[in-house]
C-alpha cells in the first residue's frame, strides 16, 4: 500500500518518511533493565515497554537468551493484566503495540517487590528450611526492598512506613490489590492445570488530579511467576532456565498456548533489539 501511494504521491511519502526519521530520533531510552527496556511514549504519562529475550538468574549469578520469551511475555502480561483490570485491580496496561512492546502508563513506582507464595519454592524453602512443593498452611506475602546492589533484602511493613517507601494507606491499598490478584490468578491457572506457586509483583503511584491511585506495574509472565504443572508438577517458569533444566523456550509457549493466546507464526528468531524505529511503536 505505501508502494501504491509512493508512487502516487511520492513527495508527501517523503515528507512522511522525514517527519518518521525526526519522532524515531526522539524517542528516548528512559531505563533499560534485565529483562525490559522502557521507551518515552507518545504522549506525556506513557511508556513504551519492550520485552527482550534476556534471562537471569537471582543476583545476575547466571545470564542467557531464551528466544523468543520476550514475544511470549509481552503477550502472555498483556493478556493477563487485562484480565485483572476487568476484575478491577487497576493496571498500567493500556494496550500492546507489536510483537515485543506494550504502551503502558508511567507511574511512580514503589520501591517495594510484593511476593506471594502458596508453595514453598525457592529462596523461601531454603531460607526456612521446608522441602520444596510443601502446601503453605495459607498465602504468605512477603516485601523486599529494590535495591539490586543490596540483593533486594527482604523487609517488614515497618521498614516501609518508617522510611516513608509507602505509607500505611498505600501498604493496604497494595495489600487488597495483592489478596485479589492471587487469588484470581490461582483460579486462572488452575483452570488450565497450572500451580501458581508464588509469584512477585511491583506497584506504583498515578495522581488522577488530586487523587492519588495505586496502580499494578512491570509484568505478569513466566519470569516472575513460578508455575508447575498440576498433574507432573513440572517447571514452567522461569527456573527452568536458572535450574538448567532445558526446554525453556517451550515451557513459555506451553503456557501461552494453554492460556489460548500462542501468537501465530510466532518467529522464535526474531531480533532480540530493540530500536528507536518507530514504526515499532505503531499498532500492528
Ligand atoms: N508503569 C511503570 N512506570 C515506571 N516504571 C516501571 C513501570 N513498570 C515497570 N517499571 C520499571 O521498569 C523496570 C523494568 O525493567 P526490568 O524488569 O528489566 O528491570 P530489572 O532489571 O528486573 O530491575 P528491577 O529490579 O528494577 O525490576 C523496573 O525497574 C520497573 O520498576
Ligand atoms: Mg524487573
Amino acid at each position: 500500500m505505501l508502494v501504491g501511494t509512493a508512487s502516487r504521491c511520492p513527495v508527501t511519502v517523503t515528507k512522511w518518511l522525514r517527519s518518521m526519521n525526526f519522532r524515531m530520533s526522539r524517542r528516548r531510552r528512559i531505563f533499560e533493565g534485565k529483562a525490559k527496556v522502557l521507551f518515552e511514549g507518545p504522549e506525556p504519562g506513557t511508556l513504551v515497554q519492550y520485552f527482550k529475550d534476556d534471562a537471569s538468574a537471582p543476583n545476575n549469578q547466571k545470564k542467557g537468551i531464551v528466544t523468543g520469551k520476550g514475544v511470549l511475555n509481552n503477550r502472555i502480561s498483556e493478556y493477563l493484566m487485562t484480565k485483572l483490570n476487568d476484575i478491577g485491580v487497576p493496571t498500567h496496561f493500556m494496550r500492546r503495540l507489536n510483537m515485543r512492546e506494550q504502551l503502558i502508563r508511567q507511574l511512580d513506582i514503589i520501591p517495594i517487590q510484593i511476593v506471594v507464595r502458596n508453595v514453598a519454592a525457592g529462596s523461601f524453602a531454603k531460607r526456612l528450611g521446608i522441602p520444596e512443593g510443601t502446601a503453605l498452611p495459607r498465602s504468605i506475602v512477603e516485601f523486599y526492598y529494590k535495591q539490586a546492589d543490596l540483593n533486594n533484602p527482604m523487609v517488614s511493613e515497618e521498614h516501609i512506613t518508617a522510611f516513608g517507601w509507602a505509607n500505611p494507606y498505600e501498604l493496604d491499598e497494595i495489600m487488597s490489590h495483592t489478596l485479589r490478584v492471587n487469588d484470581y490468578m490461582s483460579g486462572l491457572f488452575l483452570g488450565i492445570g497450572l500451580r501458581l506457586v508464588d509469584f512477585k509483583m511491583e506497584f506504583g503511584r498515578i495522581w488522577d488530579h488530586d487523587e492519588m491511585r495505586i496502580v499494578l506495574a512491570d509484568e505478569m509472565t513466566p519470569d516472575n511467576c513460578r508455575l508447575w504443572d498440576i498433574k507432573t508438577n513440572e517447571k514452567m517458569d522461569k527456573d527452568r532456565f536458572v535450574e538448567d533444566l532445558g526446554k525453556v523456550e517451550e515451557a513459555y509457549q506451553e503456557v501461552a498456548r494453554r492460556l489460548g493466546i500462542l501468537p501465530e507464526g510466532l518467529n522464535p528468531t526474531g531480533d532480540n533489539t530493540p530500536t528507536n524505529n518507530i514504526t515499532s511503536i505503531n499498532e500492528r
